[in-house]
């Protein structure tokens, strides 16, 4: 894709033009939401399944404290964060997942918070981080270490009972990943205006989420043609 892209670094940003700072109260609207909801899925699931209701509800306190430290993030620049359009890319995502839980359908939960949500903000903070603002950037840095534990929780649950819950994820991935993508896809213009590359970004979800399937037991070609699939669907201006 566009790894030979040249990856500007933040000294070449304006952190205070009105351009950027427009830019980032979206984005920055996105990561809180995104954030907010992860720590209200993660309480939902310790609900869900009692064994892990210790573990489940640390990694919740934690989407929590990111969703406070990336408001600090906005606030050092000045900004507050623009929720209004998050919520709205957000709410299909978090409705699939009220769906599942709804249904008892623990795989499916898990897809879409252990695997999609947790792809999705480790693709987008590994992004953001080398034009992340001298302030921003150890908190990114530090969330991104958290995000790959919450990874890796899902991973564990979903491979210890491969056989019984692939048929789920691949229909729940399959209805997620499209609404994922065009969440990335509505923010693509904004997030280039604060130096980041939305095709990369999408590029390394697709990396990320092909070796988390395939860490729960997928064969390569069956991730790659899940993945394939959604994204010939919400195709990246
Ligand atoms: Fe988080
Ligand atoms: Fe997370």
């Amino acid at each position: 894709m566009s790894k030979a892209s040249p990856q500007i670094d933040n000294k070449q940003i304006d952190f205070s033009s009105d351009a950027y700072r427009n830019a980032y109260s979206r984005i920055n609207g996105v990561v809180v939401v995104g954030e907010a909801l992860a720590d209200r899925h993660f309480r939902l699931l310790a609900k869900s399944i009692p064994e892990d209701r210790d573990v489940l509800l640390r990694l919740g306190a934690m989407e929590g404290r990111h969703a406070v430290e990336f408001v600090g993030c906005g606030r050092n620049l000045g900004i507050k964060p623009d929720t209004t359009l998050a919520k709205k890319l957000f709410a299909p995502l978090h409705e699939l997942f009220l769906k599942c839980d709804h249904n008892n359908d623990l795989p499916g939960c898990l897809v879409i918070q252990g695997l999609i949500v947790e792809c999705f903000a480790v693709a987008a903070y590994k992004e953001y981080l080398p034009v992340a603002d001298p302030y921003a950037k150890p908190i990114t840095a530090s969330v991104l270490d958290d995000e790959a534990e919450h990874l890796e929780y899902a991973e564990c649950w979903l491979k210890a009972r491969f056989q019984e819950v692939e048929a789920t994820v691949s229909c729940v991935s399959s209805q997620a990943l499209p609404i994922t993508l065009s969440i990335l896809q509505n923010l693509a213009n904004d997030m280039r205006t604060i130096g980041m590359n939305p095709v990369e970004l999408v590029a390394i979800f697709s990396e990320l989420f092909q070796e988390a399937l395939e860490n729960i037991g997928y064969e390569s070609r069956l991730a790659r043609g899940l993945i394939i699939r959604a994204a010939t669907s919400v195709p990246l201006n």
